[in-house]
């Protein structure tokens, strides 16, 4: 069994303010991880506070030019000194893990992944080590640069890795409506109506980050590898995904 879990940028970090983890919370998802053996994992965290706030000074969404370029490493070291923090902690937690850094290890075409070096990965998992990537900075075919997102990795190593099945841990209980009610199931079936109540929601930025994800994990259901959507800030929740006993949460499903 392979397992991708994302955990987002806005759990580990306090996004209010320029790169403020939040180690508690580091600790203790790092902890549940350590708790189970859930057999092969991928893990893939977000920048939050950690590189959004450097990519926005330094406009590195515009392209390559004089000015972003001076981004480049700023924003790197952000999102790689979290890393560390988080390897640092699933390593005490008795994790074999090791870092896999984007911009190191792949590149872009149009903000697209085109290539990303996929042996380091694979001997990794064939090892049982835990391969652990981030959202970064990375270099791009047509663009020069640009930043990819934690949400676009997961989706391409799904597929590319055939792993079982995916889970995105948030700082919200999943994948909610209008109303603030949650919505327990989504398949290609549903999907019509649930992207109506979506975009009717207005541009919150929850809902509008929920929405980009759920375009990238759809196209995964319907090839067969399901995901979950989870509150990772409730403790226990990682730990019940891994041992795959996690009930809350949007499933996202092919049927
Ligand atoms: C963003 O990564 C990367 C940088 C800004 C360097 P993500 O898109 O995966 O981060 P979160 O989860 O939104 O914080």
């Amino acid at each position: 069994m392979t397992t991708i879990l994302k955990i987002g940028g806005s759990v580990l970090t306090d996004k209010n303010k320029v790169s403020a983890a939040r180690p508690d919370v580091i600790a203790r998802i790092a902890k549940e991880i350590g708790e189970i053996d859930s057999g092969k994992l991928v893990l893939i965290h977000g920048a939050g506070s950690f590189g959004h706030h450097q990519a926005k000074d330094y406009k590195l969404t515009d392209g390559l030019n004089d000015w972003s370029i001076k981004g480049i490493w700023p924003t790197h070291s952000a999102v790689t000194s979290l890393n560390r923090m988080v390897v640092d902690a699933l390593q005490m937690s008795g994790v074999d893990a090791i870092p896999v850094n984007p911009l190191s290890s792949c590149t872009l075409s149009g903000g697209r992944i085109e290539h990303m070096c996929l042996d380091v990965i694979e001997l990794m998992l064939q090892d049982d080590i835990t391969p652990v990537l981030h959202g970064d900075v990375v270099m791009d075919r047509d663009r020069g640069v640009d930043i990819l997102s934690g949400d676009q990795i997961v989706p391409y190593l799904a597929r590319e890795l055939k792993v079982d099945r995916v889970g995105i841990g948030t700082n919200v209980d999943g994948v909610l409506d209008r109303d603030g009610k949650l919505i327990r199931k989504l398949t290609p079936g549903n999907m019509g109506e649930v992207d109506k109540i979506l975009s009717g929601s207005g541009g919150v930025d929850v809902t509008g980050g929920m929405h980009g994800k759920i375009h990238e994990l759809m196209p995964l259901a319907k090839v067969g590898i399901p995901s979950l959507v989870f509150n990772a800030e409730k403790p226990g929740n990682v730990m019940k995904f891994l041992k795959n006993d996690l009930q809350e949460g949007t499933f996202i499903r092919g049927d």
